[in-house]
């Protein structure tokens, strides 16, 4: 144990207060200091960087608000869609309750993808913040488990049948698949079980992993530094530092951005209550008119959408064909002759390829679409954890890429924007077209990155961070 301070009996109140708790809590002040008032973070901050602070008060949003509606809800098949109703009439301020959850989930995705943006410019998921983007991505992964149980939790027609939707693509899996999705749904069709598990997930299960993830996500950023738009490590060797050893290009987190952050959550809050206020639904996209009407396992509607954070990954879903199955196969095909003939493999590796390819190709053509279907949007999350290791650009940030590489991440982002849109309309030949060329693009981006994003001139990377106020 420490030794106890002493402090003088002449001291104020609130010293003898501090002293009090300081001698019996250090660690609190010890994560303080490391973590807040003496954690130096580049001082080249810009705009991406308030999408952090602001998933941390979203998650606090949802967790506050959250609690709240438990208090009214009830996870009964029979009474649960009559309860939020009842929150939105009859508790007082259950409205706004309910309204800051629903609106809470849609910003949560905006905030986290534009997060998630800012990584993938500078390369903060680079050596040595591999892990820190790891969690990341774990993060983003329960994220989408968290919004998708939480939407079957109306029981409107839009959360019973977007439930049986995507618990039905379980069962394309080949063997378990049946089995697994009876598992999930604890029925043979959606029903109160399924109500019932899906709330034990949502508000319990899945937000402490969420918490453990989030402070997994910080305590790992914060023991190698944070990253910033020059990609410059600023408590790197060669980088000048004070006599306390502190970097010069580095300020105090405290208070300097935990101010800087304020003027994020301002503008941020003035957008959340103007569409909590005068847009809820905003026209379909953050609550579906189809959820307005009380789950009915009678009559299936006539157009089934997720919400949209999960259209671009449906998108994918729905443009895996057998045409398109065809094309991977092709694809696997080429890979494998490019392989054989062109790359610098061994012989035992090429025919190791050779081999593989075959068996991939034999897979494509006998199991189901749908069954690939599956696999295109998982591997489409999945793919994301790889990025460390697929990024083999000689420089981290976009700043010093070729321009052209900014075109690249450019058409990566319109295509997930219109996949995301596509996946909200019904579907057509047109859409299902424009659909393929975009899954194959997100694929290309980053199964091929190994390779394009080593090319071109980069710009030198100055010695220390470019910043003018
Ligand atoms: C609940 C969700 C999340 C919360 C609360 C959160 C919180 C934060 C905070 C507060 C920071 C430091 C400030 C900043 O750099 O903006 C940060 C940095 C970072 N986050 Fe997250 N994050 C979340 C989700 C994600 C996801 C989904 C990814 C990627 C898949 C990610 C990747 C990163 C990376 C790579 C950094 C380092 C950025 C840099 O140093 O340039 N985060 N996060």
């Amino acid at each position: 144990m420490a030794e106890f301070k002493e402090i003088s009996p002449n001291a104020s109140t609130g010293a003898k207060l501090d002293n009090w708790l300081r001698n019996r809590f250090p660690t609190a002040f010890d994560a303080y200091r490391v973590h807040m008032s003496e954690y130096y973070a580049p001082k080249n901050f810009n705009f991406w960087y308030f999408f952090g602070s602001l998933a941390l008060l979203v998650l606090v949003i949802q967790i506050v608000t959250g609690i709240f509606l438990v208090m009214h809800y009830k996870p009964d098949a029979a009474t649960a869609f009559g309860s939020v109703e009842y929150i939105m009439r009859d508790v007082p301020w259950g409205w706004l309750i309910r309204y800051m959850h629903s609106t809470g989930a849609s910003a949560f995705f905006i905030v986290v993808y534009l997060h998630m943006f800012k990584a993938l410019i500078y390369g903060s998921y680079r050596k040595p913040r591999e892990l820190v983007w790891i969690f990341g991505c774990m993060i983003f992964l329960m994220l989408m488990a968290e919004a998708f149980f939480g939407y079957l939790l109306p029981w409107g027609q839009m959360s019973y049948w977007g439930a049986q939707v995507i618990v039905n693509l379980f069962s394309a899996i080949p063997f378990v698949g049946d089995q697994l999705s009876l598992l999930i749904r604890g029925d043979y069709v959606v029903s109160d079980a399924t109500l019932n598990r899906f709330f034990s997930f949502h508000v319990i299960a899945i937000p402490l992993v969420l918490l453990g993830l989030v402070v997994a996500h910080l305590f790992s950023l914060h023991d190698v530094g944070s990253n910033n738009p020059d990609g410059i490590d600023i408590k790197g060797p060669g980088q000048p530092k004070d006599a306390a050893g502190h970097p010069l290009d580095g300020i105090p987190f405290h208070p300097y951005y935990s101010v800087h952050d304020m003027v994020g959550v301002s503008v941020f809050l003035m957008v959340f209550s103007a569409i909590i206020f005068f847009a809820p639904e905003l026209g379909g996209y953050f609550l579906e008119y189809n959820n307005f009407i009380p789950a009915d396992s009678l009559k299936t509607p006539l157009h089934i959408a997720p919400v949209w954070y999960f259209t671009p990954f449906y998108s994918m879903l729905r443009a895996t064909t057998d045409v398109m199955v065809n094309v991977f196969a092709i694809i696997v095909v080429l890979a494998a002759v490019w392989a054989f003939f062109r790359s610098r493999l061994s012989m035992i590796g090429k025919i190791a390829v050779v081999v593989i390819a075959a068996i991939a190709v034999v897979l494509l053509k006998n199991l189901d679409a749908k069954f690939w279907g599956v696999v295109v949007m998982g591997g489409a999350v999945i793919i994301l954890f790889f990025l460390p290791w697929l990024d083999a650009s000689p420089v981290r940030s976009i700043r010093y890429r070729p321009g052209w590489h900014k075109g690249v991440y450019g058409v990566l982002v319109v295509f997930f924007l219109v996949l995301g849109y596509l996946g909200i309309e019904p579907p057509s030949p047109m859409g299902t077209l424009i659909a393929q060329v975009g899954t194959i693009y997100y694929f290309g981006f980053f199964l091929l990155m190994p390779w394009w994003s080593r090319l071109g001139s980069f710009k030198a990377v100055p010695d220390r961070i470019t910043f003018a106020h």
